[in-house]
């Protein structure tokens, strides 16, 4: 939810904190701070808002020094305010820390703290881990963490300085996101981040932290312990971490010239769904050839039943590869929503596959949902795009979906990314359950046709922009589609709430006529997902309903068609594929509909209000 970034080295700490800051912000938003300790002092800025506040205030208060920590904010406890914004301190600044997670315990440590004399000027959970950590410090900072962290519950990504044990930075992590970046040998320079967007511009080289470990950075490299070492008589012992090489290159996380992110990654999907295929693809045996399950092919041959599940986006994305496995593979699949999947009894009869889907790796529901899932003896396989990503290391084997960093908040590129790699997997298993070559060698050339034909509905952002403007002062809307359809329709619809604030419900079309229908007037736009497939006359027969209420209809049609084209009050032609991939084309005029709305309304489309990219906390 928040973004963490430290460095330590050769470089004045304050501009790289706050850059690193900028590429975080989609995390989180509301309130930003970096403390910076030069010569055993800490100088600390706060500001409410978003980064360019406390850009301003450092601007007129500067703070020296090479060795710092920041932090960029998504509230849990406490409102955002500049006395909740991180850093937080023991008080007189002694103890810095940063945070992303939830201290659930916090006020139980807070009273006893209080008890000893404590005193606090912020709402926050965190605040109490700066105290905490600040009474159980004898000299040495990472033994007073790992003390502090044994008496804590909940979920932390944390970065700590000490004025008594300066020139080091220690972070540790359990259950939020962190990794360390390894900078330029003759700088003598180490990061740490939440996420490697925040570093990218200084370092490749970097080392994921997993849940339990703790670091200490300083001038001369890091090391890794575990936690729970600490606490016993034991010798600490060093954990040999595996050094990974990021290939993203820079310009991925810049807007290349496009007006918003979110408007460059729709942009960006003829070649990220390319990308989603790149060696997968075997036109001859007509078949997928997915090598992150090659560890899981015994599991995948005796699959008798799928549980699929995630959040958001991805959970729309889930229930097209409902509809793709059951209609080519035959095996019966539930979807679930994570948050509820982790708390109910979930039932796993043998040859259950459980499938996590999610872009950021990160998803806490989503990540407790597959360790139940675990705990339970299921098999977990992983569809995420970030390398490294916690969902990415704790599956038994997954599929990356390549679609490079996405830094608007609403997801684009991710669905179609994950629709891609979903078709892929339904193809895969499908070809060992019946599906013919022939039938296969169509699915690949479907797939393979995708990126022309996106490029395609592209072209048409200037019409989508005008019907925009017909639409932006509404309130509410609707979206309807059947078959495939219907989760484009539930996805339209998030996109356009995500960014616009404008109520919009997705239902299956034919279920407008058990309640929503009453709520058909000149006022309420309906947007149909109405390809030329096997539903379109039925379809139709809706958009009728619709219009003998006075609605005003949009429809997404197939390129060449007449008899809705005259029906409705909009139409927008798309390419037409097979009915199971027809999703990843129909959906891409919605969500150009939605940033054209949404930016006709001035709202902050990459940042939408109350939004993070990656919810790391439940
Ligand atoms: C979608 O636009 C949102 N950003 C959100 O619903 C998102 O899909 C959800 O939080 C799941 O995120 P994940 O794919 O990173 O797990």
């Amino acid at each position: 939810m928040c973004g963490i970034i430290g460095y330590i080295g050769g470089r004045q700490a304050q501009s790289l904190l706050i850059e690193g800051l900028h590429r975080m912000e989609y995390r989180g938003y509301d309130s930003a701070g970096v403390a910076i300790q030069s010569d055993a002092i800490h100088g600390i800025r706060r500001m409410a808002g978003k980064i360019g506040n406390l850009e301003k205030l450092i601007e007129h208060d500067p703070v020296g020094g090479t060795c710092g920590i920041g932090h960029t904010r998504w509230a849990t406890h406490g409102p955002p305010t500049t006395l909740n914004a991180h850093p937080h301190s023991e008080g007189s600044g002694r103890t810095v820390l940063v945070h992303n997670g939830i201290i659930e315990n916090y006020e139980v440590l807070r009273r006893k703290l209080v008890e000893l004399g404590h005193e606090f000027s912020s709402e926050t959970d965190t605040e109490v881990l700066a105290h905490l950590i600040d009474e159980v410090f004898e000299g040495n900072l990472e033994q007073a963490i790992a003390t502090a962290l044994s008496r804590v519950e909940g979920t932390y990504g944390i970065a700590v300085m000490h004025t008594g044990d300066p020139e080091k930075i220690v972070v540790a992590r359990n259950g939020s996101p962190l990794l360390i970046g390894i900078g330029e040998d003759d700088l003598r320079e180490m990061f740490v981040a939440s996420d490697v967007a925040a570093i990218l511009a200084y370092t490749r080289k970097v080392v994921y932290l997993d849940d339990g470990e703790l670091a200490v950075l300083t001038r001369d490299g890091h090391e890794t312990f575990k936690l729970s070492e600490f606490g016993s008589e034991g010798v600490v012992r060093l954990i040999d971490k595996e050094v990974s090489h990021i290939d993203w290159d820079l310009e991925q996380i810049e807007r290349g010239g496009f007006e918003h992110f979110m408007l460059k990654e729709i942009y960006e999907q003829p070649d990220t769904v390319r990308d989603a295929m790149r060696g997968r693809l075997l036109e001859e045996e007509g078949i997928a050839h997915l090598g992150g399950l090659r560890d899981m092919a015994d599991v995948l041959d005796n699959v008798k039943r799928i549980v699929i599940t995630a959040c958001g986006t991805s959970w729309h994305a889930a229930l097209v590869g409902e509809y793709l496995l059951e209609e080519l593979a035959r095996i019966p699949v539930e979807v679930e929503y994570a948050s509820e999947y982790r708390y109910r009894r979930p039932i796993v009869t043998p040859g259950t596959l459980v499938i996590a889907i999610s872009q950021s790796g990160e998803t806490a529901d989503t990540l407790a949902a597959l360790r139940e899932a675990k705990r339970r003896g299921a098999p977990v396989m992983g569809i995420v795009n970030v390398v490294g990503s916690s969902i990415a290391r704790e599956t038994d084997g997954g599929v990356y979906i390549h679609s490079g960093p996405e830094i608007g908040v609403a997801s684009t590129k991710s669905f179609t990314g994950q629709l891609a790699v979903l078709a892929q997997f339904a193809l895969y298993m499908a070809r060992k359950r019946g599906l013919t070559l022939i039938e296969g060698r169509e699915m690949v050339a479907g797939l393979r046709a995708l990126p022309g034909q996106i490029e395609r509905v592209l072209e048409q952002d200037e019409l989508i922009t005008r019907i925009a403007q017909q639409y932006c002062e509404s309130t509410n809307a609707l979206y309807l589609g059947r078959g495939y359809n219907f989760p484009v329709a539930l996805e339209g619809a998030l996109k356009l709430k995500e960014i616009s604030y404008i109520h919009a419900e997705g239902y299956p079309a034919a279920e407008m006529k058990h309640g929503p229908i009453a709520l058909i007037d000149e006022n309420m736009p309906v947007f149909f997902i109405a390809p030329a497939d096997n539903a379109y006359q039925k379809i139709v027969a809706n958009v009728e309903e619709v219009k003998a209420r006075g609605g005003r209809v949009v429809a997404i049609v197939s390129e060449g068609d007449t008899q809705l084209t005259e029906r409705v009050d909009h139409a927008i032609p798309v390419p037409r594929t097979m009915d199971c991939l027809q999703a990843l084309i129909a959906v891409v005029p919605l969500q150009l509909l939605a940033y054209r709305i949404a930016v006709l309304r001035g709202c902050d489309v990459d940042q939408p209000r109350n939004l993070a990219k990656s919810v790391t906390v439940e």
